[in-house]
């Protein structure tokens, strides 16, 4: 079934016992799953599903850059490319890539880039294909987190990883991760990014009603889950090599 029809969004986004409209409690994240390696033509990649959305990365590099004159004499480019399926919303997304997609694969390419050592690979290039199969909200931070997953998994040197949430308000309250109904009826959306080698914000955006003063409890409130999303980072990163270590002993 759809999870957004046009505009028809319900007009309270809690329920009568207090929890949102799929169940949750204000700071409790979507169920998460996160998969390394899963494209075996790439060479990094990862998957994830989080909430209702589904989302493939796929990273290619360092290798020779096309077309040849985006090349740096002294340092290594990042290109991102988000796209989302024509069949990953409601209302059928055209297929060429819009503004949108373009804003989108930007802001990744933003919160990637202080991870990588670029100044290490002149004249060479790192692509990172994300690609939307389902989306349901928070479709930004998703990919920004399994596009680094997939860019670990390609075993590209990073000063670490990065995770991405998005905090808002709905309905006067705040709360974390919110679905797409509560981004598109909620007062408030703010996507954040985290760069854990330093604990620097790589991305904060803004959509929405909302004092200044919000701005703190805002990240206060993204910060734990942010931990969580990491950990589930490092975890799926971990199983990969716990199963290739089996695989290995079974031979
Ligand atoms: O996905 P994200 O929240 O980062 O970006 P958004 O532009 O705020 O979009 C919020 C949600 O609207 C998406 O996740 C999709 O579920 C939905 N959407 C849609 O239904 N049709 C589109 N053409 C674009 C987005």
């Amino acid at each position: 079934m759809p999870l957004i029809i046009n505009d028809e969004y319900p007009e309270k986004l809690f329920r009568e016992d207090g929890k949102r409209l799929d169940g949750r409690d204000l700071n409790e994240l979507r169920p998460i799953k996160m998969e390394v390696g899963v494209i075996k033509n790439a060479d990094g990649s990862a998957y994830m599903e989080w909430g209702n959305n589904k989302i493939f990365a796929a990273v290619y590099g360092p290798r020779d850059v096309h077309p040849h004159h985006l090349a740096k004499p002294d340092r290594g480019i990042l290109r991102v490319f988000y796209r989302m399926a024509t069949f990953s919303v409601f209302d059928r997304k055209r297929p060429a890539p819009g503004r949108r997609e373009k804003e989108i694969s930007m802001i990744v390419a933003d919160c990637l880039e202080p991870i990588l050592f670029l100044e290490l690979y002149p004249d060479t290039s790192f692509e990172v294909f994300i690609d939307v199969m389902d989306a349901d909200g928070g479709t930004r931070c998703a990919s920004t987190t399994v596009a680094a997953l997939a860019l670990a998994d390609a075993g590209i040197p990073m000063k670490s990883l990065v995770s991405a949430l998005a905090v808002g308000k709905i309905d006067g309250k705040k709360v974390v991760d919110l679905s797409g109904i509560e981004d598109k009826a909620g007062e408030a959306d703010l996507p954040i990014a985290i760069t854990w080698y330093n604990e620097e914000i790589s991305l904060l955006q803004f959509d929405g009603d909302m004092d200044l003063d919000d701005l703190t409890e805002f990240l206060d409130l993204a910060k734990e889950s942010l931990a969580k999303i990491h950990q589930i980072q490092l975890d799926s990163l971990k199983s990969k090599y716990v199963t290739l270590k089996r695989e290995e002993g079974e031979n």
